[in-house]
C-alpha cells in the first residue's frame, strides 16, 4: 500500500502537561487530571478535591486506561485521608467505579492497606493520611518504571520476532503516556521502536465508539513525531489482507490466571485477524494488571456501557458532563437500543506474548503466567 494514504506525525511537541499530579495548594490538597474527554480539541484540567468527584471523573473517562487507573485510585484515598473523609467508604466508592481493570481495585487497596497499617501503629489520622500518600507516589514511580523495562522487553521481543526492521504495528484504543506513569504499555513499545528508527508505520484503530485511539493515541503519536495513520476499526481485515500489519501491540485491563486477556472492545476481533494471517499479537502490560484470583476469561467482569455512547456522536470539544443523556448528535433513530460492551476477552491462545516488566511469556500458559507473578512478588519484597 502506499504512503499516500499516511499521515505523518509532524507535530513533535512534547505531552507538556502530565495525566495526573498531586498538588498542594493552601485550600487544602487536591488531585489534577488532564481531561481526557476534552483531548485533543483542548488540554483542560479538572480539578479533584473528593472521591466523589475523582470517582466521577473515572466513569465519564476522564482518567482512564489499566495503569492510569490504579495510579488515581491510590491518589483518590490519599486525597480522601488528607481531607479528613472516610477513607474505607472512599476506597468502596474508588475501587468500583470502573469494575474491569483490575489496577484500580489493586491501587485503591495499596493506599487504604498503608493508611489502615499507620494508623493501626500510631493511631494518628495524620500520619496515615501520609502513609497513604506515599503508596500512591510509590505506586506512580513503580509505574514509570515498569513502563521503561516494558518498553525495551517489547522492543527485544519484537526485533526478535520480526528480524528484518521496519515495523509496521497495529494498535489499538490508547496505551501510552496517558494511562501511565511513564511511556505506556504497548504504546511504549512503538515509541521505543520509533526512537530505534525501526518503526515504520504506526497503524491506529479509531477504537469506536469512544475514539481512544482517534482521539487519544493520534494525540501522543503526533506529539512524539511518529509516522501514524489512523483507520476505522473495520478497516483492520483488508489491512491484515493487504499484507501490511507485521504484528498487533495493545494493552490489557485483566489478565486472568490462565492467560485470557480483557482489553478494549475490538482486541478480540484483531487477535482472531492476527491469528489467520500469521501476524504476532502481542500483550503488553505491568504485572499488576495479571489478576490471579480471576480463574479464566469468563470470570472477568466487562463493563457495559451506556447506550447513548453508540447511539450518538459527540465532539470532544462540547462537554457532555451532567447531561442527561450524551448530549450528542442522534446516529440511530430515537429510542434505538445499543450493545455497548467497554471490554473484550481474548483467549490466552490467540496471544502470541504478554510482555511485562519482568519479562516476556510466550507461549502463554497458566504455569508461565504463575512463575512471572511470583518472580515479581519476590522482587518486591526483597
Ligand atoms: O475504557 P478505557 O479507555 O479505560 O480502556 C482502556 C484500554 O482498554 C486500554 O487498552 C487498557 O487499559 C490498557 S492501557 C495500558
Amino acid at each position: 500500500m502506499a504512503d499516500q494514504y499516511a499521515q505523518s506525525g509532524e507535530d513533535s511537541r512534547p505531552t507538556e502537561i502530565p495525566a495526573i499530579r498531586w498538588e498542594e495548594p493552601p485550600e487544602g490538597p487536591v488531585l489534577v487530571l488532564l481531561d481526557q474527554t476534552r483531548l485533543p480539541a483542548e488540554e483542560v484540567e479538572r480539578v479533584c478535591t473528593d472521591a466523589p468527584a475523582l470517582v466521577e471523573a473515572i466513569r465519564s473517562l476522564a482518567v482512564r486506561g489499566a495503569p492510569l487507573l490504579g495510579i488515581a485510585g491510590a491518589y483518590g484515598v490519599a486525597l480522601a485521608a488528607a481531607r479528613g473523609f472516610d477513607v474505607d467508604e472512599a476506597a468502596t466508592a474508588l475501587g468500583g467505579a470502573r469494575p474491569t481493570a483490575v489496577n484500580l481495585a489493586v491501587g485503591v487497596r495499596r493506599a487504604q492497606t498503608a493508611y489502615r497499617t499507620e494508623f493501626a501503629t500510631s493511631g494518628d489520622a495524620g500520619q496515615a493520611a501520609s502513609a497513604a500518600l506515599a503508596a500512591a507516589r510509590q505506586l506512580h514511580k513503580e509505574d514509570a518504571e515498569a513502563s521503561a523495562r516494558m518498553a525495551e522487553c517489547g522492543l527485544a521481543l519484537l526485533d526478535e520476532l520480526l528480524p528484518g526492521g521496519g515495523h509496521r504495528i497495529l494498535t489499538h484504543c490508547n496505551t501510552g503516556s496517558l494511562v501511565s506513569g511513564g511511556e505506556g504499555t504497548a504504546f511504549a513499545v512503538a515509541l521505543a521502536a520509533h526512537r530505534a528508527g525501526r518503526l515504520r508505520r504506526l497503524w491506529v484503530d479509531e477504537t469506536r465508539p469512544l475514539l481512544q485511539g482517534a482521539r487519544l493515541t493520534g494525540y501522543e503519536a503526533a506529539r512524539s513525531g511518529m509516522a501514524y495513520t489512523l483507520l476505522t476499526d473495520n478497516a483492520a481485515g483488508s489491512l491484515f489482507a493487504a499484507g501490511e500489519v507485521d504484528a498487533v501491540l495493545i494493552g490489557a485491563d485483566r489478565i486472568a490466571a490462565d492467560g485470557s486477556v480483557a482489553n478494549k472492545v475490538g482486541s478480540y476481533p484483531l487477535a482472531v485477524l492476527a491469528r489467520y494471517h500469521h501476524v504476532p499479537f502481542i500483550v503488553v502490560a505491568p504485572v499488576t494488571t495479571v489478576d490471579p484470583d480471576t480463574p479464566d476469561g469468563a470470570s472477568i467482569e466487562i463493563e457495559q456501557r451506556p447506550g447513548h455512547e453508540v447511539t450518538e456522536v459527540t465532539a470532544p470539544q462540547v462537554p457532555v458532563a451532567g447531561a442527561e443523556a450524551g448530549g450528542g448528535i442522534p446516529v440511530a433513530p430515537l429510542g434505538t437500543q445499543a450493545y455497548n460492551p467497554a471490554f473484550d476477552v481474548t483467549p490466552p491462545e490467540l496471544v502470541t506474548a504478554i510482555v511485562t516488566e519482568e519479562g516476556a511469556v510466550s507461549p502463554v500458559t497458566a504455569e508461565a503466567l504463575a512463575e512471572l507473578c511470583a518472580r515479581s512478588r519476590q522482587v518486591t519484597i526483597s
